[in-house]
Formats: structure tokens, sequence, C-alpha cells
């Protein structure tokens, strides 16, 4: 009897340790208990998200507080572009970014300025002149004036800028966008990377603090296109252009080579041989839980898929730990708060950040933490 007694009192307190143990864990990423993302990682690199102004107008609603609890960099996910920032020759639209810089401010969060030029969400008037298209120097004229106006006004207050983005293309060849055709090689000194000069020189002289980065994606998985971006950047960086690193969007699949990812980091790390400070970011982190391209019927969240889907977000975190240990990241951030803002959701409901629709923390967040506990690995 007194034998069957104490299995059942075993058998109890098992039930309520393991009670407590599931009631422990903090259930949304905003809640004071929840662990954070980026005090997790404060020994390695910042973490962070990309944001828009609507996010932060009440400190008091979920997603501001979740902002401040996980992340200490942030990005505008659209409100800094050029064709929001300066949609007209003479006019400048600032209300949506000072009020972004103040709260990072505020709030001791780093400020990413993203992003001064890009093919892409950029007004037309830039490429006109007339009905017919803008002289090289004029396009060059205009760059210099976008660059320095913007970059003079968030001196001190912006750490680091996104100078240019995607400028390699999917065939790892300079993109030719308007700014290639119109601007070309101008200076005549062989190559054609005259326009990104020109915007990284303006933005080292209108705050020579800042730092300058040269933003696209893919260079991850495309070894191609990593030794591409080396190359442009290593013929720059001789000339004396002020580029000081290159940021790695990485918007990937589930599932991820990791010895090859590591091979195109360390492409990209080489650079340091021309340039002894040269830093590598990550900008834009988001794990596509469909096959890029044609989108099949909503994916089935399966066991193993979601395991692939933590192993994915582990195996980034680890490795950009030790590029933290070798001095060459600080900063690590995501495309988006949570899943149900997601540019991913095009047609088709996705999942692929470490916070849900509804804020929670998905076990994926929770196995990031994990890797964070995990030190010495070097
Ligand atoms: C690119 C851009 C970002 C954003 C994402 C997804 O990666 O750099 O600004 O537009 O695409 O939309």
């Amino acid at each position: 009897m007194i034998k069957h007694l104490s299995r059942i009192i075993c058998a109890s307190a098992a039930i309520v340790l393991l009670l407590t143990s599931c009631g422990s864990r903090a259930k949304y990423a905003y809640e004071d208990a929840a662990p954070s993302l980026c005090e997790a990682y404060k020994d390695w690199f910042r973490v962070g998200a990309a944001i828009n102004s609507w996010d932060i107008e009440d400190p008091n609603s979920e997603n501001c507080r979740t902002i401040l609890k996980q992340f200490n960099v942030l990005t505008m996910e659209n409100e800094s572009k050029p064709e929001n920032l300066h949609p007209e020759e003479d006019r400048y639209y600032f209300d949506k970014f000072d009020s972004f810089v103040d709260f990072c401010e505020n709030n001791g969060i780093r400020a990413r300025g993203h992003t001064l030029l890009w093919h892409s969400q950029v007004p037309d008037w830039f490429f006109h002149d007339g009905a017919g298209d803008a002289s090289a120097e004029l396009v060059l004229q205009r760059i210099r004036d976008h660059v320095t106006t913007i970059v003079t006004r968030y001196k001190g207050r912006v750490d680091t800028w996104d100078v240019v983005n995607e400028v390699i293309g999917d065939d790892s060849s300079l993109r030719f966008s308007e700014w290639l055709r119109l601007v070309g090689d101008y200076d005549g000194d062989g190559d054609d990377y005259d326009y990104i000069e020109t915007a990284f020189i303006a933005a080292h002289e209108a705050d020579p603090d800042a730092r300058l980065i040269i933003n696209d994606y893919s260079l991850e998985t495309s070894s191609n296109k990593a030794i591409r971006m080396y190359k442009a950047v290593r013929k720059m960086l001789e000339d004396g252009v002020p580029i000081d690193g290159v940021g790695f969007q990485m918007h990937i699949g589930n599932g991820i080579d990791y010895d090859a990812m590591k091979d195109n980091f360390e492409i990209i790390a080489s650079l340091r041989d021309i340039k002894p400070d040269f830093v590598i970011e990550v900008t834009e982190l988001d794990v596509n839980c469909y096959p890029w391209g044609e989108a099949p019927a909503d994916v089935e969240i399966t066991g193993p898929f979601l395991k692939q889907f933590s192993e994915t977000y582990t195996s980034v975190f680890r490795l950009m730990k030790e590029l933290s240990e070798e001095g060459l990241l600080d900063s690590v951030v995501m495309w988006g708060l949570h899943d149900g803002v997601s540019w991913l959701n095009n047609g088709h409901r996705n999942y692929p950040m470490l916070i849900d629709r509804g804020l929670e923390l998905k076990d994926a967040f929770y196995d990031v933490i994990d890797e964070a506990r995990v030190r010495g690995q070097k």
C-alpha cells in the first residue's frame, strides 16, 4: 500500500514539474518573462528587424513592446527608400524617417538607413531630362544631391547606410539598371562602378563616421555572385572608394548548406586583406517556407519541416557567432517583425520569422536562444 502511495506521489510530482516547466516558457514576444534575442546575443552582435512607422507610434502596443524587448538594431522596411523619402526632385518627405531615428535614439537602438540607391522603388525623375534620358553628368549630380541631403540630415544619428542595394544581377554581372545604363564608365578607368563610387564618396563626405554598406541577396548561396561582389568591392577599395562592408540580405530557404554558406562568407571576408576593418552584416534575414518562384498549395507544417526550419535559423546564428568572434560582424537584422507582416506572404500564407502572426514565440525562437548558450565553440 505504502509502495503504491509513494508511486502516486512521485507521478504527481513529475506531472507538477512538467506543468511548471511548460508554464515557465513565455508565450508572447513582448512579455516581460520572454527571453530577448538581443539580450541573448549581446556578447556577439546586435539583433534587429525591419519595421514600419506604425509599429512604433504607440509605445504600449504589442508590436512596439516586442521591438523594444527583442531588438537593438532597426531598419525601416519601406519608408526610407528613395520613392518615399525623395519622390520628386525638389521635395523630400522626412517625417517618418525622422520619427524612426528619434525612436532609435531614445531607446539605445542602432538605426540603419535603407537604402540610398536601388534599381527598384526609385522614382523615375532621376533618369529623365525633359522627355529624354538624363545625361551621365545630370544623373551623377542628382546622386550627389540626394545622398548628401539625406546623409547630412542624419549625421551622427544613423549609424549605418545601405548605400547601394542589389547592384549585382542574377547572372552575377553588374546589374544593367538605369543607373548603369545612363552613367556607365564615366571616368574612363575601365570599370562601370562610377555611379556606385559617386554614392559612396558623397555619403562619406556627408558623414565620415557612418558605416557604408553595399547590400545584396544570394551572396550566401551563390559563390559566383559572392566572387563578383568580391571583385567589384576590391577594385573600388583599391581606387579609394570608402566602402566599409558588405550586407548579406539572406532571404534564404528552409534548409541551408552550412559549409557552402561559410565558404561564401569567407570570400567576402577576405576583403580584409585590403581593408583590415572591413565588416559583414546580415541585413534582411528570413526563411521562406516555400520553394522560390511558383507557390504550390499551402505548405504543410509538419514536425520534420519545423525541425529543419529551426536548424536553418540556428545554423545561421551559429555561423554569425563565429564571424563575430573573428571581429567581422556585429549586426543581424531580420526582415519583418512577425510572420503576418512578412513580404513573403505573397499569394500564400508564409511562416518565415521566429515570431508568429499572433506574436507567439516559435520553438525555433527558443532554439535560437539556446544556441546563444553554446559558448567557446571555436
Ligand atoms: C529586397 C530589398 C528590401 C525588401 C526586400 C523584400 O531584399 O532590399 O528592401 O524590399 O527585397 O521586399
